[in-house]
């Protein structure tokens, strides 16, 4: 039996249907790839189109999979994040060699999707804190094929070594077959950004001592390096330059010539292979799909020496040598668990690098270093780890953070990079010190309060109640988070949003002195500000300072004026 044939408006409907479907995809794959942009001194993440603060959080190393994570979606959204910072396994995504698995990739990017996140992907290919834990079986039984590094003794180490170009190879077809899988599947780009394996370190010794490493170390240091460090000399993170100069900053020689017998000299020679070996991994995965790449590292302990700590990983002190032997990274990200926030964000970006904390300490201080981070260092963003387990004063915290992050957003990326935003965080953890910066014509001094832990029962603090059961504890000090940002809307106009800062404010002209005009207390919906109400009296100690309360996230909209 035929079918009736169709009428002229009916066949006219059906071939834009079908015109409309054959476009679609090309639609889709159309949206514009996420990718880095300088906004003066920032470097902004821009997703559609426009500048992308990551108010993230990572996932614990075993939680990705979507069967695994499915209760945890509404725990992630009441925390307020926009990305879910999640690891791909290569173990699970090639279970033998040359055949992928795709399934919780798939899932991950449906369940993101489904709840309005974005992703960051983390590659756990060849290296996972130092180890190779998360290579394949097929690998890892193979150690003639795909040797390991050695230590001193010769002993074997559970560490592929970045010296074989077999390892290299297994794991740079597996890495761009995952961003091709991307490409395809992900037109619209949930996946955002995506990190090249997970804190590279050598350790316990500074370098690898296989056969192929020592070839290498005895081999002259590669004129690529040698070239990046010439043409660098006067912005080599000084570390760097120290380690050179006092083995005579030769220009040629072997690695012991140019930077010494040391340890350190070993860990410049591994910064460079491992970033070598990174950098082939990176570049096969942007030549199927070119988004922004980045490699992270553990930070060292105080008084640790190379081979006592993660050596060799993209540090500080080794940018210069990551830069040189992985163009194909974007930037290198550190992993914050200790109290020195400020430190740390400042050598990370005292080069030029920009500023993603893909790991921090769940706790509740991370709220106030996360509005740190994007008003002091132009931070693309902020993710605490094993974020599904946030619970308590920490988790109330957070949310609380990322909200006024959130509302704030738009102006942020706004004013980043122009040397009109501030951040406000004790400068040193324990000092007592008020924090002094300038912004336009105005001194800024803020002073830091903290108070009692909210009292979770009593429905006074923001609580994510039902969340609380079943997670582990966070990190709790014993006091509310001090922190905030400023974000200057014109000369004499400000916004401060943070919690427990209390801020005076001193004219740069001679002989005048700071008043307070207005403080106004609000909101932003949608991008509105909506009066919430004047603050004066007690509120600002009768027109002395502004006060962000402990224990509440406010934001404050300050016009301030000069009198003599
Ligand atoms: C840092 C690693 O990068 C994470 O994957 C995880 O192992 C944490 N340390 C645990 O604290």
């Amino acid at each position: 039996m035929h079918a009736p044939a169709p009428n002229a408006s009916c066949r006219g409907a059906w071939l834009r249907l079908l015109v409309l479907a054959l476009l679609l995809p090309g639609l889709v794959q159309a949206a514009a790839l996420p990718q880095l942009r300088r906004q003066g001194d920032a470097t902004q993440l821009i997703v559609d189109g426009q500048p992308y603060l990551v108010r993230g959080g990572e996932l614990g190393n075993s939680s990705a999979e979507p069967g695994y994570l499915h209760p945890y979606w509404p725990k992630l959204r009441a925390l307020n994040l926009n990305t879910l910072v999640a690891p791909v396994h290569w173990n699970l995504l090639e279970p033998e060699e040359g055949r992928f698995d795709f399934a919780t990739v798939d899932g991950l990017l449906a369940d993101a999707r489904a709840n309005g996140m974005h992703l960051v992907l983390l590659w756990f290919g060849s290296w996972k804190n130092s180890m190779s834990c998360y290579a394949p079986g097929w690998v890892k039984r193979d150690t003639a094929r795909f040797p390991r590094a050695r230590d001193a003794d010769g002993t074997s180490l559970e560490i592929l070594t970045p010296f074989e170009p077999a390892n290299r190879a297994a794991d740079t077809h597996a890495f761009a077959t995952l961003m091709r899988h991307l490409r395809e599947v992900d037109g619209q780009h949930t996946v955002i950004l995506v990190q090249v394996e997970n804190e590279i370190g050598m350790i316990p010794d500074a370098r690898d001592h296989g056969a192929a490493a020592d070839r290498a170390w005895a081999a002259p240091v590669p004129q690529a390096l040698m070239d990046a460090l010439v043409q660098h000399r006067d912005q080599l993170a000084p570390e760097l330059s120290a380690v050179w100069a006092a083995a005579g900053s030769r220009h040629a020689g072997s690695w012991t010539e140019v930077f010494g017998t040391g340890a350190a000299a070993e860990e410049v020679f591994m910064a460079w292979h491992f970033a070598r070996y990174v950098d082939e991994v990176a570049a096969a995965g942007k030549k199927e799909l070119a988004l922004p790449m980045y490699a992270n590292a553990a930070l060292i302990r105080p008084g640790y020496q190379p081979g006592q700590y993660p050596s060799a990983g993209p540090l500080p002190h080794l940018i210069d040598v990551w830069r040189a032997g992985a163009p194909a990274l974007d930037f290198i990200a550190p992993d914050i668990y200790f109290p020195d926030f400020v430190r740390w964000t400042d050598l990370y970006t005292r080069s030029g690098n920009p500023l993603f904390v893909p790991e921090a300490l769940r706790s509740v201080d991370a709220t106030a270093n996360a509005l740190y981070a994007f008003g002091a260092r132009n931070a693309i963003g902020f993710s605490p780890f094993a974020v599904e387990s946030s619970d308590g004063p920490g988790a109330s915290y957070l949310a609380g953070g990322f909200d006024l992050i959130r509302q704030l957003a738009p102006l942020i990326a706004a004013h980043q990079g122009l040397h009109q935003t501030l951040g406000f965080l004790q400068q040193a953890p324990g000092s007592t010190q008020p924090q002094r910066q300038r912004l336009g014509q105005w001194i800024i001094d803020a002073s830091f309060e903290h108070e009692a832990p909210p009292q979770l029962a009593d429905g006074l603090a923001v609580v994510i109640g039902s969340e609380r059961q079943g997670a582990t504890a966070d990190t709790h000090g014993d006091a509310s988070p001090a922190g905030g940002l400023a974000i200057q809307l014109g000369d004499d106009e400000f916004l401060f949003a943070g919690i427990g800062v209390t801020l005076t404010f001193a004219s740069t002209e001679p002989g005048w002195q700071a008043g307070l005009l207005e403080v106004e207390e609000g909101r932003f919906e949608n991008g509105q500000w909506q009066h919430l109400r004047w603050l004066d009296g007690d509120q600002t100690h009768q027109g002395r300072h502004v006060r962000l309360e402990p224990g509440r996230f406010t934001i404050q909209r300050v016009r301030l004026y000069r009198h003599h």
